[in-house]
């Protein structure tokens, strides 16, 4: 399938690199949101009507999506790949088509889709939602969005050329911890951040394995259609070991641990301080295969003062078995190994820190306790305005029908976040190579091999 021409897609990075506008403030301010809003987006669905949305893999995330927007769209097709796992969503919704084939869907039903839920493995993330948005469809894509950077910066100047509503499934953009982070930064009371230090026991799902062996077979089940689920990715033989959920830990489906955890981990942070720009990335990790993405990695971000932000950043990502030492944190902020957490975000700024343990950045703390117990009592003022009920899901399902654009819009966040996450995945796939990033022209200087991983192949299904 010719997804997109060389062209077209030349001519959208192209826009990217050239410098998109990053957009007005994250939120805007509370009474822009609730008085003198008008959206800029096209193809609104009139507000007293329901959004037809059409869901892409329901199977998995994408039934907990749909159910968390059910109250406020009406379903117009299904499609996924293996009708065993959509079926309580068949069963729920009987009369609604279903399909296996999601251009098929998109193709047949697109005068009765307003937008559309694409919550399928990683790989199948850009073409489906490339499809939509040509068709004229808003799109809600789970994260990580995209698979590769290249696609990242197709899609965000896609969303910016249709003017379509956009949002990644990165849902705890929505809750308040983006915006508190962003307003205790913003007051001053940690200085200037330094130094972030972001770690998970992921993966949870087997990494590091072997080159499959060509002339392993499995049958495959019956109710899956296995050249579907490749979609774009390059033939393998099924296995069951892929399917369902496990596919995270292979390059050519999933983008391991960072990958799939960055869109949630970095959010709070990459929103509270403008990481954008050049960057010089290295990583350490062990296991690695062609096939399949390493068993633990260390990921290290090294980005200079800009504009915004006075004081250059070392940002440190850690997976596995790898995590944070007293050694590799500064003095007083933990007594002892054991008072680190499992799994945190620690951000270090000039005059203090901030801890979060929740990897949806609301269990925030400034360190140490005696600053906390001061801090807690006299909070900076409400600067950012909050998403009602903290949905990210009827967030988009309102921006559909004219409200707020979602914050974790393509042309704004989550797309610049989207890459963020995938400069560690291009390290870590090259080897362990230190990457110099130039923003600007989307390319690590000096590393022409890194391209094939910045734009991958598509087969043709
Ligand atoms: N926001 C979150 O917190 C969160 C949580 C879990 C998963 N996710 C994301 O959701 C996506 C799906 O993950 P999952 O864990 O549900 O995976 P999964 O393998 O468990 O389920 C994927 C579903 O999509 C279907 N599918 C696969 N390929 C398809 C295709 N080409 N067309 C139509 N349907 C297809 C499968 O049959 C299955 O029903 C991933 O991008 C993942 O990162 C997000």
């Amino acid at each position: 399938m010719n997804i997109i021409s060389r062209r077209n897609f030349l001519q959208a990075t192209a826009l990217t690199g050239a410098g998109l506008a990053l957009g007005p403030s994250l939120f805007g301010k509370e009474e822009v949101v609730d008085k003198n809003w008008k959206s800029p987006h096209t193809n609104l669905v009139s507000p007293d009507k329901k959004v037809r949305l059409a869901v892409i893999g329901c199977g998995g995330q994408g039934g907990v999506d749909a159910n968390i927007m059910a109250g406020g769209v009406q379903f117009a097709a299904f499609a996924d790949v293996d009708y065993d796992r959509a079926s309580a969503w068949f069963l729920r919704e009987p009369n609604v088509p279903r399909y296996r084939d999601y251009r098929k869907m998109l193709e047949e039903q697109k005068d009765n889709i307003d937008a559309v839920l694409i919550a399928t493995p990683d790989h199948t993330h850009f073409p489906a939602a490339v499809m939509a948005m040509n068709l004229g469809k808003h799109v809600y894509v789970e994260k990580p969005a995209t698979h590769t950077i290249g696609e990242a910066r197709y899609l965000k100047a896609l969303a910016k050329k249709t003017g379509l509503v956009t949002q990644m499934g990165n849902h705890g953009h929505a809750y308040d911890g983006c915006r508190e982070l962003k307003e205790w930064i913003e007051s001053g009371v940690i200085g200037d951040v330094t130094e972030v230090h972001i770690w998970t026991n992921r993966p949870v799902w087997p990494q590091g394995l072997p080159n499959p062996d060509p002339e392993k077979k499995f049958e495959v089940p019956s109710t899956l259609d296995w050249n579907l689920w490749l979609g774009v990715s390059k033939y393998y033989n099924y296995n069951p070991d892929y399917v369902p959920f496990d596919w995270r830990g292979m390059w050519d489906w999933g983008t391991g641990a960072i990958g799939d955890m960055a869109c949630h981990m970095f959010d709070p942070i990459f929103t509270a301080i403008d990481l954008r720009g050049d960057v010089k990335v290295s990583s350490e990790s062990e296991g690695a295969t062609e096939f399949s993405c390493p068993k633990w990695a260390k990921v290290k971000y090294e980005i200079g003062a800009s504009k915004t932000r006075p004081k250059p950043v070392v940002f440190n990502w850690y997976e596995g078995q790898c995590r944070p030492h007293l050694k590799d944190l500064p003095d007083g902020l933990f007594k002892e190994e054991k008072d680190i957490p499992r799994t945190g975000m620690l951000y270090v700024g000039t005059k203090g820190a901030i801890i979060d343990t929740d990897d949806y950045g609301t269990r925030m703390r400034l360190l140490p306790a005696e600053k906390w117990e001061v801090f807690r009592k006299n909070r900076p003022p409400k600067k950012y305005a909050r998403v009602p009920d903290r949905n990210a899901r009827m967030e988009f399902i309102r921006a559909c029908q004219g409200g707020p654009t979602p914050g974790s819009n393509f042309v704004e966040h989550s797309m610049d976040l989207t890459e963020w996450g995938l400069l560690g995945v291009l390290s870590l796939r090259l080897g362990n190579k230190t990457i110099d990033w130039d923003y600007k022209k989307g390319v690590c200087r000096g590393l022409p091999e890194a391209n094939k991983f910045i734009h991958k192949e598509y087969r043709v299904f």
